[in-house]
């Protein structure tokens, strides 16, 4: 069995991180969002990876090399315009060839991995198995309908008016007959081609069609609240660890892991919290649920509940919360006449400022 992880696709929803970094690679709990679906693709015993890359495909190749690191064999596949999800399978045919395979969303957070999925998959001799979970807001997804005995009747993207509230989580399991479905279909009225609609051309063609629930936790992570949630869910299970220096000023309390090489000095963290390799934390206070990733400056500052991106400068901030700051970026007050905050944002960025 192979797997097929997506990993291209612009990432609006994130701007402005996303104008110049991949979603996937958004850290959650200090590890990039992808890293967490390669882990459990390799866990479920798949370790031939094609990863379909955009273009972010420089820095996702940069982030995940060949994959030894993390225990796979990664092939990539470059993908020329966002042209769907049905799309990159067609592209992917000849690393596929005819084997079943997993395909996996890079932005998709799932807790739990993926190993029993995989082995009912196995088990069922099905032509395809997806996943589903009820959801609040059904028009922002692939959205299934069933029948009496639990069999996929309808699958519609995105329906203004959803007729189940069942969506589809972004794993899925194919035997080859989807090559001939992706074949088969026409692009969407977004443009795309959907595989949502590759996965009706099988069920309308006799093909078995099986739905699983995914009882778990399952975030889509393509907006700012999912990341933080995301990061609150995994923060809440990381063991404590202290591979950094603390001076004796500081208070680590609760669940806390220091990274290699971080400084705390004169501090107070407050678990559940992550401070990256090389951080320096220094006379501030890290609050529940942040995630600072490597190499920043946070000083004379308190911050919670907020994920920091690499090399940032933080430094006398009276308090910052909900937030992702992306990274190299500087934050700080300014001493210079007429008082006034001074700006210079990315495009889409969002400041909300407290008087
Ligand atoms: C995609 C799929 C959709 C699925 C969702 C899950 O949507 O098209 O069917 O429910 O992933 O994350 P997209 O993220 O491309 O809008």
């Amino acid at each position: 069995m192979k797997a097929l992880v997506l990993s291209g696709g612009a990432g609006t929803r994130l701007r402005p991180i996303t104008h110049t970094s991949a979603k996937q690679l958004v850290p959650v709990a200090n590890k990039p969002v992808l890293f967490y679906g390669l882990e459990a693709i390799r866990d479920a015993g798949i370790t031939d990876v094609g990863i379909i890359v955009g273009d972010t495909r420089a820095e996702i190749e940069a982030a995940v090399g060949d994959g030894s690191a993390l225990g796979i064999k990664a092939t990539y596949i470059h993908q020329e315009a966002p042209l769907g999800l049905a799309h990159c399978v067609l592209i992917a045919r000849d690393f596929l060839g005819d084997d079943d395979f997993v395909m996996y969303l890079g932005d998709n957070f799932i807790i739990g991995g993926i190993t029993d999925l995989v082995q009912e998959f196995v088990r069922c001799g099905a032509d395809a198995q997806i996943l589903l979970t009820k959801v609040d807001n059904p028009q922002q997804f692939g959205i299934a309908e069933l029948d009496e005995e639990g069999r996929v009747v309808r699958l519609v993207e995105k329906p203004a008016q959803p007729r189940s509230d069942l969506a589809l989580v972004g794993v899925y399991m194919f035997k080859p007959a989807i090559h001939q479905a992706v074949r088969a279909i026409r692009p969407s009225a977004r443009g795309e081609l959907e595989i949502t609609d590759a996965i009706q051309w099988l069920v309308d063609n006799g093909y078995n069609v099986r739905s699983h629930f995914v009882n778990g936790y399952w975030k889509d992570t393509g907006r700012l609240e999912d990341m933080l949630e995301c990061n609150r869910k995994v923060l809440e299970t990381i063991e404590p660890a202290c591979r950094g220096r603390v001076d004796a000023e500081s208070r680590i309390i609760g669940r806390v892991v220091i990274e290699d090489g971080a400084v705390i000095e004169r501090s107070t963290v407050r678990g559940p919290a992550i401070i990256g390799k090389g951080t320096k934390i220094i006379e501030s206070y890290v609050g529940p649920f942040t995630s600072i990733y490597h190499d920043c400056v946070i000083e004379r500052t308190e911050i919670e509940h907020s994920i920091i991106l690499e090399a940032t400068k933080i430094i006398g901030v009276s308090r910052i919360e909900d937030s992702l700051i992306g990274k190299e970026v500087e934050v700080a007050p300014s001493t210079a006449l007429p008082r006034a905050h001074r700006l210079m944002l990315g495009d889409h960025s969002k400041v909300s400022i407290a008087y």
